[in-house]
């Protein structure tokens, strides 16, 4: 016969602890997930947006591309649309964002009929040259942020904003 009986306040010990430790396990699992999953997610930034624009369609006249993209703010995700003026500048395409380096509403190409072929800001008469130089004496004080963008399968698809490389 062994002399290491359990007995059966030791025994009730060890099921409660381990019992215990089971349920709390249980509930820190979960938190612990929670709390960890931004950093667990893959990166997104790089990536190019597939949009509904055909390249053979984009001209020398730039032409307002609207593409949609899920943006991750720590555990919310959220739907938002954005857009991009794009033009044909050789072989090359150009794209350029509408926001504009004042105030940042949004600019149109050829919205001042004095200057058509200029993007206009219509909040306080901002002008940029088609490659998104601002205009000297308007109030932007710098040129359109760009887009890069390349085209996939006869697609246009826009990239990470830069500073603009055409100016
Ligand atoms: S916000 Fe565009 S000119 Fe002021």
């Amino acid at each position: 016969m062994s002399n290491n009986r359990v007995s059966r306040r030791q025994f009730l010990g060890y099921t409660l602890t381990g019992v215990g430790g089971f349920m709390a396990a249980g509930m820190l699992m979960p938190m612990v997930r929670f709390a960890v999953d931004p950093v667990l997610q893959e990166a997104g930034a790089g990536d190019f947006i597939m949009t509904d624009q055909r390249a053979d369609e984009i001209t020398e006249e730039p032409v307002r591309v609207d593409f949609s993209f899920e943006q991750v703010d720590a555990w919310y995700t959220s739907e938002v649309t954005n857009s991009a003026w794009v033009y044909r500048d050789g072989d090359t395409l150009v794209a350029l964002s509408p926001v504009c380096k004042h105030l940042g509403c949004t600019v149109n190409w050829a919205g001042d009929e004095e200057h058509p072929n200029q993007f206009f800001c219509p909040c306080h008469a901002g002008r940029y040259e088609k490659n998104g130089q601002n205009v000297a004496g308007t109030p932007p004080l710098g040129p359109l942020d760009e887009y890069a963008v390349e085209v996939r399968d006869g697609i246009v698809a826009i990239g990470p904003v830069r500073d603009n490389t055409l100016v």
